[in-house]
């Protein structure tokens, strides 16, 4: 396995990687957290390609273009609302990774960079999500030699540490 991971804590909107995640809703219209930010940094063309998209079920992703963005390509995905554990939410959150992951893929990104999916409004808890998120990297960087470059873009002290202690337990 050649990819590098990466944690860093700061503001997805201003990597310049070739493709940042979004942590959408299932209209892809926009919302709060990350979201907001996305569509903000990039500007309404963003929403507009989103319109056209049609929207995206829970656990799958889409593409589209980043604009004003310092990131080549957006994808976005549908994390699951945190109901207790009992409701497919941790094969729906390993989902979102794969699926952006493949689709990362697709359009030849060589590096990529995540938010914590599902952290925020969708009050996944954080140490849980984030074995998930290291687990399914790991597993698509062991059958696929790109993206090169796998990202996680942490907001807040928390998450960074949160990230480094997941990561270091995994990267050889
Ligand atoms: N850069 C990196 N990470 C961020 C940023 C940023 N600029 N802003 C927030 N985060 P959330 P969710 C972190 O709530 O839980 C939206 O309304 C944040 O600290 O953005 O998947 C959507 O439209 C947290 O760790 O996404 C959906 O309706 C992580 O990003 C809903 O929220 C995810 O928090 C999705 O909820």
């Amino acid at each position: 396995m050649n990819t590098r991971f990466e944690v860093i804590e700061a503001d997805i909107t201003k990597l310049a990687v070739d493709a940042i995640v979004n942590a959408a809703n299932a209209s892809l219209l926009g919302g709060g957290g990350v979201d907001g930010a996305i569509h903000r940094a990039a500007g309404p063309q963003l929403y507009e390609e989103c319109r056209m998209l049609g929207g995206c079920p829970t656990g799958e992703a889409r593409v589209s273009a980043g604009y004003r963005l310092p990131a080549h390509w957006v994808i976005h995905t549908v994390g699951p609302v945190w109901r207790g554990g009992t409701e497919n939410e941790a094969a729906l959150l390993a989902s979102c990774y794969r699926e952006s992951l493949r689709l990362a893929v697709g359009i030849g990104a060589a590096s990529i960079a995540f938010p914590a999916i599902s952290c925020g409004i969708y009050g996944y808890p954080l140490d849980q999500a984030t074995a998930i998120a290291v687990a399914s990297a790991r597993a698509h960087a062991e059958a696929h030699a790109q993206p090169q470059r796998i990202v996680f873009c942490c907001f807040g002290s928390a998450a960074f540490e949160t990230y480094r202690r997941a990561l270091g337990a995994v990267v050889h």
